[in-house]
């Protein structure tokens, strides 16, 4: 069996499949956008679902997980992964990019999904007051605020946390009545924090799976922003700009699903998400030897 780091080794510079990580089935709300952009290209999904929700864990330990996802992606092949989660990418995308990448493999590069949202959001506000709906860990980090500050200035921001909506996704209560309770109080938190809000972004890749419910309760001539279409237009700029790496993706038009939980229950929930026949397999140990 062998170990992680010299299974990294053994890609450096091989072509290889597109890595999207998530804590969980989030993730799987901007997979379906990438692939749809990319539909040639072959992607490798990993949710940590048996560690999930990241979005109430400390600093620490969000980066430890994400650390050893990247590796365990890099560790198959892939040279490009995107974190397809807003907690991860609050919490340890640039610990990675600066600290760790250079060691690892300095030509490999992690993604996140903040950065592309925070960039387009001028684009949709007129009375420019935004609101978000997070995980308290995207909220507490202010990631975004730091972010809005610098592109759009002018914009005042309003970030919300909302503790119980990822436990509902991941144990497929999405539809069921209890979301309703829980989404219809973050909403009216949120907008009684700031009226003038006109646009809010979804900044968590499980939300989406909530969409119809945050509809209902967000009054007409809100926008409801979702971070799919944005990372992916994002990601193919990205490509453009880096010829280099947009050869090292292989191009088979393949998908695997990888969880680290149940993967009969992952699968189930891929294919009505995915829309076409979806198959996880089980991860056991992510530090582990493939
Ligand atoms: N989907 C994730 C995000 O975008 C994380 C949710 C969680 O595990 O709490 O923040």
């Amino acid at each position: 069996m062998r170990q992680i780091s010299e299974a990294i080794k053994a890609t450096v510079g091989h072509p290889g499949p597109i890595g999207v990580f998530d804590s969980g089935y989030g993730g799987l709300t901007i997979l379906r956008e990438l692939r749809r952009a990319l539909p040639d290209a072959d992607f490798i999904y990993l949710g940590d679902n048996a560690r999930a929700p990241y979005g109430t864990r400390s600093f620490d330990l969000v980066y430890h997980f994400t650390l050893e996802a990247v590796r365990y992606l890099f560790a198959r092949g892939c040279q490009l992964v995107i974190l397809a989660c807003n907690t991860a990418s609050a919490k340890a995308l640039r610990s990675i990019q600066q600290h760790d990448l250079p060691g690892i493999d300095p030509s490999r590069r992690v993604l996140g999904v903040i950065r592309p949202t925070a960039e387009i959001i001028g684009d949709y506000t007129q009375s420019r007051h935004v609101g978000l709906f997070g995980t308290p860990g995207t909220v507490t980090s202010q990631s975004y605020d730091m972010e809005l500050v610098k592109l759009h200035p002018d914009i005042t921001f309003t970030a919300h946390a909302c503790p119980m909506w990822v436990p509902l996704v991941e144990n497929l209560e999405a539809d069921g009545p209890g979301a309703d309770y829980f989404v219809e109080k973050e909403v009216n938190a949120l907008l009684e924090s700031d009226p003038a809000i006109d646009t809010i972004i979804l900044g968590c890749t499980h939300y989406p799976l909530l969409y119809d419910k945050i509809r209902a309760y967000v009054p007409r001539g809100i926008e409801i922003l979702r971070q799919g279409g944005i990372v992916a237009s994002s990601l193919l700029d990205y490509l453009r700009r880096h010829p280099e790496m947009e050869r090292l993706i292989t191009r088979g038009g393949t998908l695997e699903l990888l969880t680290t939980e149940e993967a009969d229950k992952f699968s189930g929930l891929a294919t009505i998400f995915m829309g076409e026949p979806s198959t996880a397999m089980r991860v056991n140990d992510l530090s582990a030897p493939l």
